[in-house]
């Protein structure tokens, strides 16, 4: 288990040496587990979408991403929310959600949506996201739609 000594969430640009250092944590939690990786094309694909990490001692330890998509109005989009293994379980996803979330809020958004994994259901639920549909298959795993009034 890591050791939390100074946590800062911000926001980082597409392409930086931070984001590269995040795409670096998101192989680690969420790809390669699952005996996948990001093609060059999905990260070029990124870049007009808001990118969010918390850094502990210059270390980047959290990402998560957010997009807003025509269809959705006024609801933002929050993907690929991801803690390195060491640190998950002490705060650091709830905070990095909240600092998400505030910068929605202050851009206009009115609501939060986002497709969970199967085990990170009791996660979101208890940040205030409520489930809804059918459960569905992505990138070979279970799924939920979830949403949340910001
Ligand atoms: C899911 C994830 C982002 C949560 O972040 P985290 O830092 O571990 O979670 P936190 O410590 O901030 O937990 C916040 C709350 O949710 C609860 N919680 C977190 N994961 C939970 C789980 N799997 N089941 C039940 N409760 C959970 C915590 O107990 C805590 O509750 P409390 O504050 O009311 O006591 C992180 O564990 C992770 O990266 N997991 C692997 C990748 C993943 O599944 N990402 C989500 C893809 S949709």
């Amino acid at each position: 288990m890591g050791r939390i000594v100074n946590l800062e969430c911000r926001k980082i640009e597409h392409g930086s040496e931070d984001y590269w250092q995040a795409v670096e944590v998101r192989r680690d939690v969420l790809r390669r587990p699952l005996g996948l990786d990001y093609t060059s094309e999905q990260l070029n694909a990124e870049s007009s979408f808001h990118h969010f990490v918390c850094e502990n001692e210059g270390e980047i330890v959290a990402y998560a991403m957010a997009t807003s998509e025509e269809s959705m109005d006024l609801t933002i989009r929050i993907k690929q929310v991801a803690v390195i293994a060491g640190l998950q379980g002490t705060g650091i996803g709830r905070l990095l959600m909240s600092y998400v979330e505030e910068w929605g809020l202050e851009q206009g958004f009115e609501s939060a949506f986002l497709h969970s994994r199967g085990y990170a259901i009791p996660f979101y639920e208890r940040l205030g996201y409520v489930g809804y549909g059918d459960i569905f298959e992505e990138v070979g795993i279970p799924h939920q739609k979830m949403l949340k009034k910001l």
